[in-house]
């Protein structure tokens, strides 16, 4: 099929979805400055992730897991929701049912209004204590190291699902339950690389719904993909909505 004539099918699409769900990943936040993790520019093209994104990293060296976290916190503090994550709200509050699912960690849904967000990887402007497991708030820049738990004094990790780590068992057990139940599901800017959100895609098919990427570069999701629409996040997304809002 034509762009055109795939940006038609998923606008009509989404105007009759009684049960739509989007997943995210880091590519809906490039067009806001916030880096990806994978490509030339991306994060693990320049740092390793068993250094900085593993709970081994942090016993090793939490001083310097924590830096890093404080240069991340820098570069999305300064960044802005662009008009793919407003695309998301509106289509929210016009949707019968809506579902978010992101594996970001910026936050920059949550700044744009969504509301209904399943942060799958946890939030860069949060912190878990490494003794008592107390989750807060925490927008320091630079986190002042080491970062301590106000209810027991224990060491503060940024409330990040690292590698080899499981997910939250509510957040996982309500995405399945979404993507099970949907009759859309829209993929945007994610390489479909990390589980569990790699199989996602796959669970909402099998389910029945159709399913559509947007992305600018291929996936190892696009060959199972109902629509692929190659493009950046900021391009697409407000093309995709005109029947809806
Ligand atoms: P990746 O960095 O792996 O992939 C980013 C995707 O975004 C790629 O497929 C790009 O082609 C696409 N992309 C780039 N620019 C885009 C744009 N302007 N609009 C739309 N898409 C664009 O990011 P994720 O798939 O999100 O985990 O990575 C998954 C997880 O791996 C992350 O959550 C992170 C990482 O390790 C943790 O930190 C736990």
């Amino acid at each position: 099929m034509s762009f055109k004539k795939d940006i038609q099918r998923t606008q009509e699409l989404l105007a009759s979805s009684k049960s739509l769900v989007v997943l995210t990943g880091a590519g809906i936040s490039a067009d806001s400055n916030v880096p990806t993790f994978r490509g030339e520019e991306g994060l693990w093209n320049q740092y390793r992730a068993e250094d900085l994104a593993t709970p081994e990293a942090f016993s090793r060296d939490p001083k310097l897991v924590w830096e890093w976290y404080s240069w991340r916190r820098k570069l999305v503090a300064v960044s802005q929701p662009n008009i793919a994550h407003t695309t998301l709200v509106h289509l929210e509050e016009h949707s019968f049912s809506f579902a978010l699912i992101t594996q970001n960690v910026d936050g920059l849904h949550d700044e744009a209004g969504s509301k209904n967000i399943l942060e799958l990887h946890g939030n860069i402007w949060k912190v878990r204590c490494t003794s008592c497991s107390q989750i807060s708030e925490n927008r320091e820049i630079p986190v002042v190291f080491p970062p301590e738990c106000k209810v027991c004094g224990g060491l503060l990790r940024p409330h990040i699902i690292w590698f080899g780590e499981s997910l939250d068992h509510f957040v996982l057990d309500k995405s399945f339950e979404v993507l099970k139940s949907c009759d859309v599901l829209l993929v945007v800017g994610t390489s479909g690389i990390v589980q569990p959100a790699a199989s996602f895609s796959a669970i909402a098919k099998e389910y029945g719904a159709c399913t559509i990427e947007v992305n600018p570069n291929p996936t190892p999701l696009s060959n199972q993909m109902d629509i692929v629409i190659n493009g950046k996040a900021k391009d697409v997304m407000p093309l995709l909505v005109s029947l809806v809002i």
